[in-house]
């Protein structure tokens, strides 16, 4: 519903600093403020303050065009039209059953000087956040251009701490580095990891959204995008004497970032804002900028918890392969592991290696690898979907593209009806390596185009999606809820990278940077910490205990969660696995209880339909006490919880695999304190008695 007011609406006759005033904006809550300004050049910047503190000091907004060449940055206003929206909504799945969206807005229509082309900005203002975006309505002179820059600063009132990762086309599966923002150096960043298969690093002082920072007042921000269509991945160029970062787009393959035709718009930037880093982790803000559901009809789309064919390769028991000899997804053991997730109630099965062209995969920039129909010759595809349908389980099935999107394109409704004829409807699909279309970037706009297109062919064939090293997510799977996850981070599975893996604390920054743009199939679920059980030289392992990945299936918010290890490995802890067994994958509410970037997150999670509660906790490489207060439990209420906590003793250098299950009756007015071990966590689920 959309009200149109005059309402906070301010035009300054005076002039202060050359710029005027032209409208002030505040948050429904009135705690977030929106100032727009004109200098008498034309010059339009915004700045935002949180109650007295400055955010963002002003800040320019413009563009650069190569066709026709053109610099819009300055500009006369024609008119401002602002209202107010609040309305709720009902997502498919998620954290919470329904999500408010109230903002106010502000749309300034803007003619650019001297090239009269006409620009609108939209300021959205919520209690949380700010989102805005670039308009270019249908007009006589000015139809198609292409984009050389964008010019959106972000100029930030301090030397804040920054949670970041470089800037980079190609990967965002970098650690991340927690320092001064006058610190940043991405070069040294990047240069240390030599696991990545692939980086284009665009320069020292560039990083990557979401960016995470805290202001030296101790005020969260966090800096990313809503809502990536049509249009190349931002990164941010960071001016690290003035505090400023500028938006940074990828280039196509002849240097080129957007092309555009009227009426077009850009992606939302957006800024969340809060004095408490969990309202940061709660924001629905990103959400909200999104449209609504693209599909009607969404019976079809199912959160999944699933187990793979998967781990058995990357710890080097078998090969994706059939040449080597020790092809892992032959029929045989594919039907091992969907009695492993009919027994433990798991939905699915994800195979790997399942079809030709694993022999010469990877790292040739070649065009045609795989065809995404043909079966090993020892993979039994129409035995083994029987054999799953008996069993109550869906296969889900893999498309590693190698990169070769177009190979993808060409061949995607062969594929997708080779999907519906078997009755398969969840597909894991993965970029690993150089582009093709040859010169394109995993985040440039050709790029972003095709992981759109794929999910608007899932949405054709009915099909559930997530993609691996994809671009980073910005609430896309609002529009798309059949878009379940993306890896698009630094996954669990990186533990097994042999020169940096994992550190304690990447557990509790991910949340709150590449987790705001949606969800991430993680992986956890690990319980064999050492990762040299096939190839005893093997020195690489997880850096967390076991109970930390257990709470990981609270703290790592996906409809899809995937349960990491080898089933021999699981079996061994028969009472964690129970966890893992009962833990949902979709919820009605979700309370971020306690959360600090880089050192600590507790959340819990109310399972949907019914009136059991999940508490996960996580902590980084420091020892400390997680607190649960349970108010969010029915008053008067008795619940039997369930915690699954490190051992006294367990540590996850020295003793990671240790802990402790224990059992107490709680009600709304319980508090525990649970003491969570260096790199640890805790897992409690809590039924109703
Ligand atoms: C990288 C993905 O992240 C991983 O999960 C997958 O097993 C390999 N690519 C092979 O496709
Ligand atoms: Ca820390």
């Amino acid at each position: 519903m959309k009200y149109l007011g005059t309402f906070l609406m301010v035009l300054y006759a005076s002039f202060v600093g050359f710029a005027q005033t032209l409208i002030e904006v505040k948050s429904p809550d009135n705690r977030l403020k929106l100032n727009v300004s004109l200098s008498l050049k034309g010059e339009i910047s915004y700045g935002i303050h949180l109650k007295n503190t400055t955010i963002i000091k002003p800040s320019s907004l413009g563009f650069k065009l190569n066709k026709p060449a053109l610099t819009l940055n300055h500009f006369s206003l024609v008119s401002a039209d602002t209202s107010t929206h609040f309305d709720t909504w009902q997502p498919v799945w998620g954290e919470v059953k329904s999500i408010t969206n109230h903002y106010k807005e502000v749309k300034l229509n803007l003619k650019a000087n001297p090239s009269n082309v006409l620009v609108q900005v939209v300021f959205r203002v919520f209690n949380d956040g700010i989102g805005f975006r670039y308009e270019f309505p249908e007009q006589a002179n000015f139809k198609h251009f292409i984009v050389a820059d964008e010019l959106t600063q972000f100029n930030l009132a301090g030397n804040n701490k920054t949670f970041w990762i470089p800037g980079d086309y190609d990967t965002n599966e970098y650690l991340y580095n927690a320092t001064k923002f006058s610190e940043i150096h991405a070069l040294p960043a990047s240069n240390k990891e030599k696991d990545i298969a692939l980086k284009s690093v665009i320069g020292d002082n560039f990083v990557q959204t979401p960016l995470m920072m805290k202001t030296p007042e101790g005020i969260y921000v966090n800096i990313h995008e809503a809502a990536l269509v049509n249009y190349p991945v931002m990164h941010l160029q960071a001016d690290r004497q003035n505090f400023k970062l500028l938006s940074h787009l990828t280039p196509d393959a002849v240097g080129n970032k957007a092309y555009l035709q009227t009426p077009a718009k850009t992606p939302w930037r957006t800024i969340v804002i809060s004095d408490k880093a969990t309202d940061i982790l709660a924001s629905k803000t990103i959400l909200n900028l999104n449209e609504p559901s693209k599909i009607e009809n969404t019976s079809w789309i199912k959160p999944q918890k699933f187990i793979g064919m998967w781990w058995e390769m990357h710890v080097g028991k078998a090969t994706w392969e059939k040449a080597s000899g020790k092809h892992g997804a032959n029929t045989e053991n594919v039907k091992k592991y969907i009695d492993f997730a009919a027994d433990n109630g798991f939905d699915g099965v994800l195979v790997e290696g399942w079809n030709e062209g694993w022999e010469d995969w990877f790292g040739n920039w070649k065009e045609d690898v795989f065809d995404f129909v043909t079966p090993y010759s020892d993979y039994n595809l129409d035995e083994l979907l029987a054999y799953a349908k008996q069993r109550g389980v869906k296969i889900i099935m893999h498309h590693e593209t190698s990169g070769s999107a177009i190979n993808y394109e060409r061949r995607i409704d062969k594929a997708y009806q080779f999907l519906n004829e078997k009755g398969i409807n969840t597909v894991k699909t993965g970029y690993v390596g150089r582009i093709i279309p040859r010169g394109e970037h995993h985040d440039s706009q050709w790029m972003v185009n095709h992981y759109n297109r794929v999910a608007d062919k899932a949405v054709e064939y009915k099909i559930m999606l997530e993609a691996h090293e994809s671009s980073r997510p910005t609430g896309l799977h609002r529009t798309y809820p059949n878009w379940l996850a993306n890896e698009a981070a630094r996954g669990n599975e990186f533990n097994n990278a042999p020169t940096l893996g994992l550190v304690p604390e990447h557990e509790t920054i991910l949340p709150f940077t590449r987790l705001m743009g949606g969800p991430m199939d993680y992986t956890p679920g690990f319980f064999r910490m050492h990762l040299n059980q096939f190839i005893p030289e093997r020195k690489t392992r997880v850096r967390t205990t076991i109970a930390k990945q257990l709470a990981m299936y609270v703290t790592m918010y996906s409809p899809l969660q995937m349960v990491g290890d080898l089933p021999e490995n699981l079996k061994v802890h028969p009472d964690a696995l129970q966890f893992i067994k009962d833990v949902p994958v979709d919820w009605d509410d979700t309370k971020i209880l306690e959360a600090e970037p880089g050192d600590y997150i507790t959340t819990a999670r109310k399972q949907k339909g019914k009136d059991n509660w999940f508490v996960g906790a996580v902590t980084d490489e420091n020892a400390r006490k997680a607190k649960i207060n349970f108010d969010f439990l029915d008053k008067g209420t008795k619940y039997q919880a369930i915690i699954y906590r490190d051992a006294d003793n367990a540590d996850w250098e020295k003793n990671p695999e240790v802990y402790t299950i224990e059992k107490v009756v709680v009600d709304s007015n319980s508090i525990l304190k649970i003491n969570l071990a260096k790199g640890g966590g805790c897992a409690v689920s809590i039924f109703k008695l």
